[in-house]
Parts: C-alpha cells; sequence; structure tokens
C-alpha cells in the first residue's frame, strides 16, 4: 500500500472522457450504433455470452471457452479474439447474428441492459473491487484514443471508479445485478481469484456447465493440460495483437501483471477505507464479499492500523 508522497500520483484533476449512449459511460472508439442494435438481440438456445464488468478475467475466459470449443486449440498469433469471440457492444446486433453456432459472445452490460433470457448459457466472472479499479486505471490510461487519459494518476481515476462514472458503469451496480441471477441453471459463476487459485479445477467445471464438445474437451486430460498452459499469464501475454488493439509507446500491456493484490501497490489507506465502505454499504444484506474473505480481512486490518 502507498501513502504520502509515494503515492502513484496525486489528485490532478483530470478525468477520462467517455461517450453516454442510452444512459451508459461507453469507450469513445465504440460506434453507439453498436449498443443500439445489442439492446435487441435475442439470444438463441446454442449462444454462449460471457458476461463480465471490465477488467475482471474477461479475455481470459474468452481464451478458456474459445479453446475448449475449439478441440483445446489456442488462438493463433495472427488471429483476433475480437473476430472470434466478439464484444455485442462493439459490433452490433447484425454482426453477432451472423457468426457461426456455436455463438461466443462478450458482453459488459448490466443485467438491466443486457440480453438474458433462459435459453443461452452466460458465464459471469468477476474480480475484487480493488484489484479491478487497478487494472481498469491502466486499462483506461493505455487506451488513449477511447479515454484521453495518458497522464491521468491513479488517484484520479478512483474519483471516477468509485462515482460508477467509468465506462459501463457502477462496477457494484453490474455485480449486483448479474449476482441475483447466479443461482438459475444456465449462468455460471466464477472469480478471477478462483481461477488464479486452481484453473484446471475450474476448467472442468466450466467444462461440465458447457457441455457437449466443450466437455469432452475439458475432461481429456492432454486436450485440458493444452488448455491450461495456453491459458497461462506467460502464454496469453505473448502475441498480444490477438486479445486487443497496439498500445501507445510506454503504456502497459493488455496482458499486464495477471495478480492478486495489485491494489497494494496503488491504493492509499483512505482510498482503500472508502472503497471498502462503498462495498459494504451496497453488498449489505447478501453474501458476496464472502468471495474475497481473505483479501477483505487484508484490507480490514490495512485500514485499522
Ligand atoms: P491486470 O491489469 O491486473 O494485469 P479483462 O480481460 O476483463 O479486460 O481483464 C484483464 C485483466 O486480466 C488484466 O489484469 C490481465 O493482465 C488479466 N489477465 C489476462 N490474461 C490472464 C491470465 N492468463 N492469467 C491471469 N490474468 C490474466
Amino acid at each position: 500500500m502507498t501513502s504520502g508522497s509515494n503515492h502513484p500520483g496525486s489528485l490532478t484533476g483530470l478525468r477520462p472522457t467517455y461517450r453516454v449512449v442510452e444512459g451508459l459511460r461507453m469507450p469513445c472508439g465504440f460506434p453507439p450504433e453498436g449498443l443500439h442494435s445489442a439492446l435487441s438481440y435475442k439470444p438463441r438456445a446454442n449462444d454462449i455470452i460471457v458476461s463480465t464488468y471490465p477488467k475482471c478475467g474477461t479475455t481470459w475466459t474468452q481464451n478458456i471457452i474459445y479453446m475448449l470449443f475449439n478441440n483445446g486449440q489456442p488462438v493463433a498469433p495472427d488471429d483476433s479474439i475480437r473476430e472470434l469471440f466478439p464484444h455485442l457492444e462493439e459490433k452490433g446486433r447484425e454482426f453477432i447474428e451472423q457468426l457461426p453456432e456455436p455463438r461466443l459472445i462478450k458482453t459488459h452490460l448490466p443485467l438491466p441492459m443486457a440480453p438474458f433470457n433462459s435459453d443461452a448459457k452466460f458465464v459471469y466472472v468477476v474480480r475484487n473491487p480493488f484489484d479491478c479499479a487497478v487494472s481498469f486505471f491502466h486499462h483506461t490510461r493505455g487506451f488513449t484514443k477511447h479515454y484521453d487519459f495518458s497522464n491521468g494518476t491513479f488517484a484520479d481515476y478512483f474519483e471516477s471508479f468509485i462515482e460508477g462514472a467509468v465506462d459501463f458503469g457502477d462496477y457494484f451496480d453490474h455485480l449486483m445485478s448479474w449476482y441475483a441471477v447466479t443461482g438459475q441453471d444456465n449462468v455460471y459463476f466464477v472469480t478471477y481469484e478462483a481461477l488464479k487459485r486452481d484453473l484446471d479445477r475450474e476448467i472442468v467445471r466450466l467444462g461440465r456447465f458447457l457441455g457437449g464438445v466443450a466437455e469432452q474437451v475439458a475432461n481429456d486430460p492432454q486436450r485440458r493440460a493444452q488448455v491450461v498452459a495456453a491459458s497461462s499469464f506467460d502464454h496469453m501475454a505473448r502475441d498480444q495483437l490477438r486479445w486487443a488493439s497496439k498500445r501507445p509507446e510506454g503504456q502497459t500491456d493488455f496482458v499486464r501483471k495477471g495478480i492478486v493484490g495489485d491494489w497494494k501497490n496503488h491504493f492509499s489507506t483512505d482510498q482503500l477505507r472508502r472503497l471498502l465502505e462503498k462495498s459494504e454499504a451496497v453488498t449489505r444484506g447478501t453474501d458476496i464479499l464472502d468471495q474475497w474473505s481473505d483479501i477483505y480481512a487484508e484490507i480490514r486490518a490495512a485500514c485499522s492500523a
């Protein structure tokens, strides 16, 4: 944890730029028509939809699911997950409708806006909000064309994040809306931290949920080992154009650090306390924070030290 003069950047008042579409902040490079048309997309029975708040392990999960449906074969260096497993509200309904079945789709929409039904399968991935905020800060600095924030500090970004004034809205609105449907048979819930703890086990569980060829690959030790290897951080850190467009010189890579606990390198005690208080207030009456009881214990201890 950082404090005082070592704090990585103090408040300069700079805020990222967004475009508001349908009442939701969106990255500036996304065509508004993408979101307009996404709202009327009707998921079909074979659709697999990865739903996340940004920076919670979306690309990692997409990569795993892609391989489970492709006999354990990794995404080729000159292929792009953005075409193979497109983002609904970036590409729009028409693009998604012409994908071969099973359609592999990504969305960051909060549940009230998402095309949710009981026909498709939804994979919801979430990460503790402290590491999510850090990762989202680096993402926002790195994609200059979307956010015009390349000189922003973590302190600046934190103010936008805690207000929920960032793209795709408030972290907790997203989590609370989707958490309410995680008990349904067609919704699979997993945390970034669980993937980090035991990827092999989570791939078997995910395969069971997806069924068919994905389950066969996940249950076959040799092909599962291939999937585990090609979804490791080190493997995914190679050939990064597979996941995202090129970042400007001097900005962090898209597949950046891949750890649990980078919040310790970015948050001041005051910021920790504020996000802790918001977490507790917003999730009161639910067991959501139990997903991260160890992390929350550490943060409470840091706040009371
Ligand atoms: P960091 O910025 O903390 O490193 P998303 O795909 O939702 O945008 O999430 C991106 C985050 O997932 C980044 O976190 C990225 O490094 C991390 N990530 C991507 N692939 C990963 C992998 N194979 N193992 C662990 N973390 C990974």
